[in-house]
C-alpha cells in the first residue's frame, strides 16, 4: 500500500533545478499534508507530499535514500561491478548511508558527507576505463524506476560530470604513458 512522503521542517528539496528548505507544514481544507517552502531568493510556493509508490517529481531525502538503496542492490548483482565492490565493501550499510549523504550533498547542498572520492577511487584496483559506462548505464536504469524523466535527467547529467573527472583522475597517468 502506498503512503505519502512525510517530510521536515528545514528539509531541503529540489524541484526544478531550484533548491527549497520547507518553512512550514499546513493543512489543505481536506485534511492532507501540504508543505511551505522557500528559495534562496525568498521565493515561496505550496509543496504538494507525493506517494512512496509514484515516480518522484522533484528530488528530497526520501528519493534519494529509495534511489541509493535501489542503485546498490543492483550493483551488488552485477557480474562486472560486484568483484570490485567485494573488494572493498562487505558491511554495505555504512557504505549506503555514506552514499546518501553524499547525494544529498550534491542535490541538495546538505551538510553530513565527509569524504575524499577521488583518492578513494585511485585506490580501486581492476577497474577498466568502461566500468564507468556500466555503472552509469545501471545508474540511469535505476533513476529511471524512481524519478520522473526531467528529474532523473537533471541527475544523470551530475553523475556524468562527476564519473567523467573520476575516471580522468583514475585513467589519466596510463594514457599519459602510452
Ligand atoms: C566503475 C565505476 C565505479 C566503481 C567500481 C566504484 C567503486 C567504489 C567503491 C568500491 C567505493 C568504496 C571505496 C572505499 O570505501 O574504500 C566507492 C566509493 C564511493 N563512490 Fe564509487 N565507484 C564507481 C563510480 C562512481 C561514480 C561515477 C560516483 C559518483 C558519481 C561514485 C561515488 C562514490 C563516492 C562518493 C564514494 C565514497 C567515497 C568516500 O567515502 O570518500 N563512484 N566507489
Amino acid at each position: 500500500m502506498s503512503e505519502w512522503v512525510e517530510h521536515q521542517i528545514d528539509e531541503r528539496v529540489l524541484v526544478q533545478d531550484e533548491l527549497y528548505t520547507l518553512t512550514q507544514v499546513a493543512r489543505t481544507r481536506w485534511g492532507s499534508k501540504t508543505y511551505r517552502m522557500t528559495s534562496g531568493d525568498g521565493v515561496s510556493r505550496w509543496l504538494t507530499p507525493r506517494k512512496t509508490d509514484q515516480l518522484a517529481p522533484y528530488v528530497d531525502r526520501a528519493s534519494i535514500d529509495q534511489f541509493v538503496r535501489a542503485f546498490y542492490g543492483r550493483v551488488q548483482h552485477d557480474e562486472v561491478l560486484a568483484p570490485i565492490f567485494a573488494t572493498r565493501i562487505t558491511d554495505w550499510e555504512p557504505h549506503l548511508v555514506r552514499m546518501v549523504h553524499f547525494w544529498s550533498a550534491i542535490l541538495l547542498a546538505a551538510p553530513g558527507f565527509m569524504g575524499n572520492p577521488m583518492q578513494k577511487h585511485r585506490e580501486l584496483e581492476g577497474v577498466h576505463p568502461e566500468d564507468f559506462e556500466r555503472w552509469l548505464r545501471l545508474f540511469r536504469a535505476t533513476l529511471a524506476d524512481i524519478f520522473e524523466p526531467e528529474v532523473a535527467e537533471t541527475i544523470l547529467q551530475r553523475a556524468r560530470r562527476i564519473a567523467d573527472r573520476l575516471s580522468g583522475a583514475m585513467f589519466q597517468s596510463e594514457r599519459a604513458c602510452g
